[in-house]
């Protein structure tokens, strides 16, 4: 069984749809009604999925996610920590407010659930956590100082976490996106949508790290448009 956070559009959602054949699913949001919607579309596919409407920031949330991942499913064996947020500002531009939503949601809010969920995925003989980043961790563009600095903070915090969980047999990986056609590019911005990833792209990546064989841990991957915007 998946844990996946932020199912309720883009990579979230094409990772749901790209696992579902072969993995019991739960699938955490705010919306609820593209949650349960999702839910409908993977069941008359022959899936099987939860929806937990939460917010990942919330106090108690992970705990309230791995419960009920726990009580309908039995255990997890893998959780995707993908729910995000892009927000720029230049440095200039910075608010409190702003470095705080960033950080609670891209790097607090992913601590906290692996926290909740480890217990159960050290159970596994063989366990997957994969966090999605993303190549600003590594490229610089101008007004993404804090989303580059929680996504970096994400990737190092995973660096070590794989080294913790070694003989736990719990592997970690990072996927890097670039560019990818998801509602996380605000409306009028100047950019070419049709030459970004897909969500799918991505999603097809998760699912490779997800389905390697024990014996192998994929510890990180860029999904970077070939043609297009980084
Ligand atoms: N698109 C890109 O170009 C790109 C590039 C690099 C990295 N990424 C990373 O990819 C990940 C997914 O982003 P996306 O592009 O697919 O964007 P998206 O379509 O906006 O999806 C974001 C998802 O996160 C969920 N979410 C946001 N805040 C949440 C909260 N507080 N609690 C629970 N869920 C929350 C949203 O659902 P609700 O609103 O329903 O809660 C939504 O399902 C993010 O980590 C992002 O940083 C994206």
């Amino acid at each position: 069984m998946v844990i996946i956070t932020g199912a309720s559009s883009g990579i979230g959602e094409a990772t749901a749809s790209a696992l579902a054949p072969d993995h019991r699913l739960v699938l955490v949001a705010r919306r609820g009604d593209r949650l349960s919607a999702l839910v409908e579309r993977l069941r008359a596919q022959g899936g099987d999925a939860l929806a937990v409407v939460e917010d990942v920031t919330a106090p108690d949330a992970a705990q309230r996610i791995v419960d009920q991942a726990v009580l309908r499913f039995g255990g997890i064996d893998a959780l995707v920590n993908n729910a995000g947020l892009f927000e720029t500002a230049v440095t200039a531009a910075i608010t409190p407010d702003h470095l705080d939503r960033l950080w609670r949601l891209n790097v607090q809010a992913p601590i906290q659930l692996t926290q909740a969920a480890l217990p159960q995925l050290s159970k596994r003989p063989s366990a997957t956590i994969v966090n999605v980043s993303s190549v600003a961790a590594e490229v610089s563009f101008t007004g993404c100082g804090i989303y580059s600095a929680t996504k970096a903070a994400l990737e190092a915090w995973s660096r070590v976490l794989r080294e913790e969980l070694r003989t736990a047999r719990v592997r970690v990986g990072v996927i890097a996106p670039g560019a990818t056609a998801t509602a996380a590019w605000p409306d009028g911005a100047a950019v070419d949508v049709s030459r970004m990833c897909r969500p799918q792209d991505v999603a097809a990546a998760i699912r490779f790290m997800l389905v390697a064989a024990p014996t192998a841990s994929i510890d990180r991957l860029v999904v970077a448009p070939p043609a297009g915007p980084l």
